[in-house]
């Protein structure tokens, strides 16, 4: 299927494997890939045709395997504990594309985007005892900003609340992560993912990157950015309902232990990942939760330290 609106479109087609992707395009010329496959968004362009997500080279496209790089969503459970496979199973069930969904709020910038949705198999809920509709919506905005918003509905019809935890896994792109440094979460409490999620305090300064980093930063500002001084380029992630923020660089040697991961892949990428981990959200039947995760990438015209997307914006 393909549906075109004044050189804007939205196109389903077969990736790797024959897998089925839907290509959002702008008339701008950026671009946004994803795959049903874990709802899983592979690529985002902007409109030099520049991408802006590391994908790794050695990526599997096979189901179980979720995807190496991109935006692998973690549902419903972030990080790998009891039964459930790590970071949850929504990374690697097939979606379906939603044309049913129930309307989005009003929302003038979406006039590119797809709506997909995730419900449990019986087989899922023999690991996860719980029934839910997952919608997200992908958009594409006019000015080349990627937009995911997720509502999860708890359809339980047993009267049981579920509880869960959840990331947007984004894996950013950059030239050179010795020359990138991540503003908006200086002084706040992270738990350290490498020493058994111990609780420490970050320092007064933006956070570089000289070695291995796996922290998950507590109660963080909407706004967060990432500025990579070689391309001159700064990401903004602008995010709401989702207090937390895992930052992640395997560095080399957890980069050679990755099967799906380049050894030199570590030096091109970063994970920042918008995400509500610390306090599990609980959802009673016909609650809903919705949050929403939008990202730019602006020329670093940007100044250090203003995180106010709407000044970067007019900036650039
Ligand atoms: C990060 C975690 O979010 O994801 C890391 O904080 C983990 O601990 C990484 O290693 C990759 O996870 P996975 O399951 O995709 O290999």
């Amino acid at each position: 299927m393909s549906t075109t609106t004044d050189n804007n479109s939205v196109e389903i087609t077969k990736g790797i494997n024959g897998l089925e992707k839907v290509i959002l395009r702008e008339i701008n010329g950026s671009s946004v890939e994803l795959y049903l496959y874990g709802a899983h968004v592979t690529s985002w362009k902007n409109e030099q045709g520049e991408e802006l997500l590391f994908v790794s080279s050695k990526a599997i496209f096979k189901p179980p395997k979720p995807i190496r790089g991109g935006i692998p969503i973690c549902f419903p459970q972030f990080s790998n504990l009891g039964n459930l496979e790590a970071h949850g199973f929504a990374r690697n069930r097939i979606w379906t594309i939603d044309n049913d969904a129930p309307p989005f709020p009003p929302n003038v910038t979406d006039r590119v985007f797809v709506d997909l949705l995730l419900k449990p198999t019986e087989e899922d809920l023999k690991i996860w005892p719980h029934s839910f509709d997952y919608r997200l919506r992908v958009t594409l905005g006019p000015a080349g900003d990627l937009m995911l918003t997720s509502r999860i509905r708890n359809t339980n019809t047993d009267g049981k609340p579920f509880t869960f935890t959840f990331a947007y896994h984004t894996y950013f792109s950059v030239s050179d992560i010795s020359e990138v440094r991540v503003e908006g979460l200086e002084t706040h409490d992270y738990l350290d993912n490498t020493k058994n999620r111990e609780r420490y305090t970050e320092q007064g300064d933006a956070i570089t990157f000289e070695s291995e980093i796996d922290k998950i930063y507590l109660s963080t500002p909407s706004k967060i950015a990432i500025l990579d001084h070689e391309k001159k380029r700064t990401f903004v992630i602008r995010k709401d309902g989702l207090p937390d923020a895992v930052v992640w660089n395997p560095w080399d040697k957890k980069a050679k232990a990755m099967a799906d991961f380049g050894d030199d892949e570590y030096k091109h990428m970063v994970c920042v990942e918008a995400a509500a981990i610390e306090k599990p959200i609980s959802l009673k039947p016909g609650e809903e939760w919705r949050v929403r995760q939008e990202l730019s990438a602006v020329p670093s015209s940007y100044f250090s330290g203003q995180l106010d997307p709407n000044k970067v914006l007019a900036r650039s």
